[in-house]
């Protein structure tokens, strides 16, 4: 058959498996780290092993080798079927797959070395930040080269969600990563004081935004309504969601700089529209849970439309908490305690991972040319545990949040702090071991995903037949 004339799975299934192994490594370093707030010595004095080289290692590989790999299958994966194209520029897709997994292999080099930018979620060197944006503009090429050649008028609203997350990534990156190396290794940014923080946060929240969330709704509506069986709920509100998360989203990053040299009114700025962001992000909640409606009755026998549920709840529980978190007031107690690290991980493992775990159950099957995975109940355990873990790690994180935000504002008559730092510490103890339980039951799904996909694979025909792409009924 002529090649044009199927779809590019292969690269789909590159990615696949790497979403899963990436999503282990990732996992193990965060369970290991947890580990160390517990057992510091557990670094041994070797620096490659300290706390701070490989905090940054479990956020980069989580982040863009777990999230990103997951976002370029599914991304690929729905874009050919809802264009009806194949993908365009074969070696360019490749050149993505390749490319991304050796900035993965860089930054796991290069950061427990001690080497990094210092600026969170762009700790890359610049090296390896050139070569990310080199990728990134191979991956446009190839996203919106398919949409160009689809062959349907419509360009259905997970590509547009695709779509925002990849041009505002690379504009994202490029603006925070401007930098002037004095060598290979190291670089001064060309921004300085609260304008560099200002830079570094307007990148962070986006990187929320568009790297955590928007490609990630993308995902959900393709995936979801796929599962269910069943079309997205409303595509009026699916429109309203799109734009009115996109237009918000972009100021609202001061709010990660509240009681900072950020001038006042830039603080409440960020603040407020945190708050009015509540209406878009429960929009895209509503309409993807709306979307089982008729459908119920599937979550009683199906493992992979509970995952998705499941992230959707998360998706809105994070985005409530969010905003208000972003209230000066509640963040003047939420900053700096693990309250935040809680609210972090409800939106990455109750959303980011679920949603993508889900996704992922959904496409196996179907790009090795089968119909469905090779066990069910493994799927079913894995849901299990990936909702138990989640839900042990974000309860723990907030009791310890709340209760060290509470002992470090309690001051004595006399002005001073009624609880030392060391006190306080003990008694997150507790909850520090309620989370590495928590991550490791997590992580554990994670190995029985690799099983049943391991299983899965084996059962597939031992010469793959590329899929024919589907001619629309009307063209
Ligand atoms: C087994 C699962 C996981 C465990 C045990 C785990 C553990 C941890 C730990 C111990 C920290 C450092 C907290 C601190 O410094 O106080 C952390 C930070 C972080 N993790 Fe995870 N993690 C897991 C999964 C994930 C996933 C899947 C994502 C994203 C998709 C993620 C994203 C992050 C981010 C963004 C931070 C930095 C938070 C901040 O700076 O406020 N984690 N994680
Ligand atoms: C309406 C949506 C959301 C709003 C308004 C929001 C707001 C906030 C606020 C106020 C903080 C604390 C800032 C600080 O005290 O330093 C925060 C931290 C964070 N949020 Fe959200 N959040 C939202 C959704 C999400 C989602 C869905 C995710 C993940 C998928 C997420 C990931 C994070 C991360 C990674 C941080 C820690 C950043 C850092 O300090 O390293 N957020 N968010």
């Amino acid at each position: 058959m002529n090649q044009s004339a199927t779809y590019n799975d292969r690269v789909v299934r590159q990615f696949a498996v790497m979403t899963v192994v990436w999503g282990i490594v990732g996992m193990l370093v965060g369970v290991w780290i947890a580990a160390q707030l517990i057992w510091p010595s557990m670094s041994m004095d070797i620096p490659w092993l300290s706390y701070g080289r490989l905090r940054p290692l479990h956020t980069n590989a989580v982040i863009f080798a777990f999230g990103g790999s997951a976002l370029f299958a599914t991304s690929y994966y729905a874009v050919q079927r809802t264009c009806h194209a194949r993908l365009f520029a074969d070696k360019l897709a490749a050149f993505t797959f390749w490319g991304w997994q050796t900035v993965i292999v860089g930054a796991a080099i290069t950061l427990p070395m001690g080497l990094t930018m210092g600026r969170e979620y762009a700790e890359l060197i610049w090296p390896l930040a050139i070569l990310v944006a080199l990728v990134w503009v191979a991956y446009a090429i190839v996203f919106f080269g398919t949409i160009v050649q689809r062959k349907v008028k419509h360009i259905y609203v997970a590509n547009w969600f695709f779509g925002a997350f990849i041009l505002t990534v690379a504009v994202l990156h490029i603006v925070n990563n401007l930098a002037i190396p004095t060598s290979l290794t190291h670089s001064y940014p060309i921004y300085s004081g609260t304008v560099d923080a200002m830079v570094q946060w307007w990148y962070g929240h986006n990187a929320v935004g568009f790297f955590l969330t928007a490609g990630f709704l993308g995902m959900m509506y393709y995936f979801v309504p796929k599962q269910a069986g069943r079309p997205v709920y409303s595509y009026r509100l699916s429109i309203v969601h799109f734009w009115s998360l996109i237009a918000i989203y972009m100021w609202a990053g001061p709010h990660h700089l509240h009681y900072t040299a950020l001038p006042d009114w830039v603080q409440s700025l960020g603040m407020v529209f945190s708050l009015i962001l509540l209406a878009p992000s429960w929009g895209g909640m509503i309409n993807g849970i709306m979307t089982l409606s008729g459908a119920w009755h599937k979550l009683r026998t199906d493992p992979i439309l509970r995952f998705m549920i499941v992230a959707l709840s998360f998706y809105g529980m994070s985005t409530f908490e969010g905003p208000m978190m972003s209230i000066k007031t509640v963040n003047a107690l939420s900053h700096y305690t693990d309250w935040t690290i809680g609210h972090v991980h409800s939106g990455a493992l109750g959303w980011v991972a679920m949603i993508s775990i889900g996704s992922l159950y959904t496409l196996f099957p179907r790009i090795l040319g089968l119909k469905e995975m090779y066990s069910t109940r493994l799927i079913e355990w894995h849901f299990w545990t990936s909702t138990i873990g989640t839900v042990l790690y974000i309860v723990a994180m907030w009791i310890a949040g709340v209760m060290q935000g509470l002992m470090w504002r309690t001051f004595n008559d006399d002005g001073t702090l009624t609880y030392t730092f060391i006190e306080v510490l003990k008694l997150t103890e507790p909850y520090y071991l309620l989370r590495l339980l928590g991550g490791m039951i997590f992580l554990s799904g994670m190995f029985i995903m690799a099983y049943n996909l391991y299983r899965t694979w084996q059962t597939a025909p031992s010469k793959l037949q590329a899929v024919p792409v589907i001619q629309p009924a009307h063209a």
